[in-house]
């Protein structure tokens, strides 16, 4: 029998999907539009997609973000993700670890990844509100080479069983100054405004992955597994910054940590254009959860192999030979998202 907060992380899959099945996400990014160029004057072959940073040196500018592991179903999925990153020599995140703190049982379900691809990048992933101690605890469990620290306060505010206590920005500096591998600190979907990636950076943190709206919804999730309920939480389905606002709050700032982003991501083109709007990498979720769903790892390695290709292309339809160049394509707000841009005085 398997504890409750495995169980909860098989109904946080169940409901990802079926929400994803439901209604398939419209990404915020659709309301940017990048200006086409007759004559980029480039050859594919020149273009370059891999990141240049010290510490998160990817081949490919997106990798698997953090969702699954704690149960036995998570853990196979895992498994899955473990297998498609290796194969495709893309990086992957895995779902929080709290669980196999508590649980020993449920750590394999997180090894698993680093059995599978042991020369992989992998990134581990703890909530906000736990210890260096602990933190460091679940980068050593899989030989993480990165960590990211989830901040989700609108989700713990909706799940039934949500923490009480917000205050975790003192556990975000020791986990920083401690933890013995470079940290992210990610929002699950309700984006990011200027302030906080402000603050963040003034805390130290180096790495933010805004984790904005319009992709996976926790407040939906969390609200549907507390259908049986008298309180209800659907007033917040949109609660939060988007993905191209959260990135548009992050440009405002001079001084900033190196940004990522998340959120609704369904496409190569949206991940370009998240790049463009200055994002170092892009991580995805809930569509290659699906994928992997419905077509299984083989499934999940061609997709991501023809991403691999197709964002190529797109590097050179907009003319960019590597990322570097991204930040001189041009192109235009849609009115609701120049709206935002103005009102908020980015
Ligand atoms: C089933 C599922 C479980 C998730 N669990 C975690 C988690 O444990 N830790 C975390 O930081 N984010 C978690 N997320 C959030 C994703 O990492 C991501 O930030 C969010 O789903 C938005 O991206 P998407 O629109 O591509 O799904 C989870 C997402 C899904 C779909």
């Amino acid at each position: 029998m398997e504890s409750a907060h495995a169980h909860r992380k098989d109904e946080h899959l169940a409901l990802a999907e079926a929400e994803y099945r439901r209604q398939q996400p419209v990404s915020s990014l659709e309301q940017v539009r990048l200006i086409h160029q007759s004559l980029p004057e480039i050859k594919i072959s020149d273009v370059s997609t891999t990141i240049r940073d010290a510490k998160f040196n990817f081949a490919t500018p997106f990798y698997i973000e953090a969702m699954t592991g704690g149960s036995t179903r998570t853990g196979r999925i895992n498994e899955q993700l473990a297998e498609a990153a290796k194969e495709t020599g893309i990086a992957m995140a895995v779902g929080s670890q709290s669980v196999a703190l508590k649980d020993p049982h449920a750590i394999e379900t997180f090894t698993i990844a680093r059995k599978v691809n042991p020369d992989g990048f992998i990134m581990a992933n703890i909530g906000a509100g736990h210890t260096a101690r602990s933190a460091q605890q679940v980068v050593e469990m899989i030989g993480a080479n990165a960590l990211e620290v989830h901040v989700n306060v609108a989700q713990e505010v909706v799940m039934p069983e949500g923490d009480q206590n917000f205050l975790w920005l003192d556990n975000i500096i020791d986990i920083i100054q401690t933890v013995s591998v470079p940290v992210i600190i990610k929002e699950v979907g309700f984006g990011m405004d200027a302030a906080t990636i402000k603050k963040l950076y003034n805390c130290g943190a180096k790495y933010v992955n805004l984790g904005g709206r319009s992709g996976t919804n926790f407040a939906v999730i969390e609200n549907r597994r507390y259908r049986d309920k008298d309180f209800n939480y659907d007033f917040l389905y949109d609660w939060g910054q988007t993905t191209a606002e959260s990135l548009l709050e992050a440009q405002s700032l001079k001084q900033k940590p190196t940004i990522f982003a998340t959120g609704g991501i369904q496409n190569p083109l949206d991940i370009l254009k998240a790049q463009i709007l200055g994002a170092k990498a892009v991580g995805i979720a809930g569509h290659f959860l699906h994928t992997t769903l419905q077509d299984g790892t083989a499934g999940l390695v061609n997709e991501i192999t023809h991403w691999q290709q197709q964002l190529t292309e797109l590097y050179a339809l907009v003319g960019a030979r590597s990322a570097d160049d991204l930040v001189n394509v041009p192109y235009v707000l849609s009115t609701e998202l120049q709206n935002y841009k103005n009102q908020r005085k980015l």
